[in-house]
């Protein structure tokens, strides 16, 4: 496929993939009733027709979907990957065939993948959707000669939005930005339940190991680290909880994880994961004292939270004992494995979360990217949340489709909420 008058072609993998991709992709499609729904009111209202769209996100199922939705209202798109190694090859050949331009290629080099990234800001995009904040860092950057076409960016996630703030508490941000990781029905659900569960699912996939009775760390307890010591603790694994915030820590001692610092955690875990959105969470030091045989593996966005590099200065031997793990041997003979090359062991080893819950993160994706067309003209150059009716008609449908009914505020109740006067006596 060939982007608009901008001649943009798609690089992937094999477009013969592309009726495998379908079939996926429309699977996927079966737990996504919220995008549906908004997939339809696009084809009707195309709200972002004359729209030019760079995406950056993980090229998944979900992800296509969400693609789809935002071609029906009417954008032009790119997109590119967001990790080198998170594309569905299949999901990027069903895209190009459906007539939108995709450049991204599982295991695609850190070259091929920046210069992917710049195709689609070739595309001199109005509004960008991002998982990471890479286009946005490039747009700040190199491709800042763009930015007179900008309206705004969606980004999908902790570790962009934390990026995002700090370029806007700079004053350096040069558009807005809805960080669309910090609406309800994004975090609590995508992070905590699709990053739990995604997570042990790539560990599982990759490896084969038995989780019950084994000694788990999971370093980092927001709502990534939740989601993933609750999944282990539900499938036998006697987990430790490893953090820097004492209320987060606290939280993890009353939910009833054992709490200690990293370096004795390394000592006794059997498994280790990284969740924190954090650099060099786990280091040389640690490696160096970690026992014979253990996993390690990261699930938070970059692969910075594990000391990578640290780890093969110690190592004498290294292979690929499986796919996507790698056997690193100190010079004592012990043995630590290595997942998914320290990336995202969910979408490298496993397909990423669940289409239910990217459901709600993506309707909150195409919905902001709506109100950004519509509603540019009165923001700033700031990080925005996304309106919270926005936040709270996403949980109204997506309980709606799961045929779960709520009860609604009577009279009495409203006027009890919304005055001081009534008490107790
Ligand atoms: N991030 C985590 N899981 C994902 C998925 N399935 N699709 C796109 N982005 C994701």
């Amino acid at each position: 496929m060939v982007s608009g008058k901008l001649n943009l072609k798609s690089d992937v993998k094999d477009i013969g993939l592309a009726a495998d991709g379908a079939r996926r992709v429309e699977w996927a499609a079966r737990q996504m009733p919220v995008l549906k729904q908004i997939r339809e009111r696009f084809g009707k209202e195309r709200p972002l027709k004359g729209i030019r769209m760079a995406a950056c996100l993980h090229v998944t199922t979900e992800t296509a979907n969400l693609m789809q939705v935002m071609k029906a209202g009417g954008a032009e798109i790119v997109l590119c990957a967001s990790n080198p190694l998170s594309t569905q090859d299949d999901a990027s050949a069903f895209l190009v065939k459906e007539g939108i331009t995709v450049c991204a290629i599982k295991g695609e080099s850190k070259v091929v993948y920046a210069k992917h990234l710049n195709t689609a800001l070739d595309l001199k995009p109005h509004i960008t959707m991002d998982d990471g904040a890479d286009l946005v860092s490039e747009l700040h950057g190199r491709r800042k000669n763009l930015v007179g076409n900008m309206l705004g960016g969606a980004e999908e996630t902790t570790t962009g939005v934390i990026r995002l703030r700090s370029l806007e508490a700079q004053k350096r941000l040069l558009f807005p930005v809805i960080g669309v990781n910090d609406a309800d029905t994004k975090h609590f659900f995508d992070n905590r339940y699709g990053t739990g569960q995604s997570t042990i699912d790539g560990i599982l996939r990759a490896t084969n190991l038995l989780m019950a009775g084994s000694t788990f760390v999971v370093c980092g307890y927001g709502q990534c680290g939740r989601g993933l010591a609750v999944r282990a603790k539900g499938m036998g694994a006697h987990v430790i909880v490893t953090e820097i915030n004492p209320l987060r820590a606290l939280e993890a001692v009353m939910d009833g994880y054992v709490v200690m610092p990293a370096a004795e955690a390394a000592k006794v875990g059997d498994v280790f994961v990284t969740v924190t959105g954090n650099a060099g969470v786990i280091r040389t030091e640690h490696f160096k004292t970690m026992k014979d045989g253990v996993v390690v593996a990261n699930s938070g966005h970059f692969d910075v939270e594990l000391d990578m590099e640290g780890l093969r200065k110690i190592a004498k031997r290294r292979r690929e004992v499986r796919p996507f793990v790698e056997e690193f041997t100190l010079a004592d003979g012990r043995k630590i494995n290595v997942l998914a090359e320290g990336r995202l062991v969910n979408l490298v080893s496993a397909e990423g979360h669940p289409a239910m819950v990217m459901d709600m993160s993506f309707a909150n994706q195409a919905l902001s990217a709506e109100y950004l067309v519509k509603h540019h003209g009165e923001l700033e150059k700031k990080v925005y949340a996304v309106p919270k009716d926005i936040d709270r008609e996403i949980a109204r449908i997506k309980l709606n489709a799961m045929g779960v009914k709520i009860d609604q505020l009577t009279p009495y109740q409203k006027k009890y909420l919304s005055s001081w006067e009534l008490g107790t006596i």
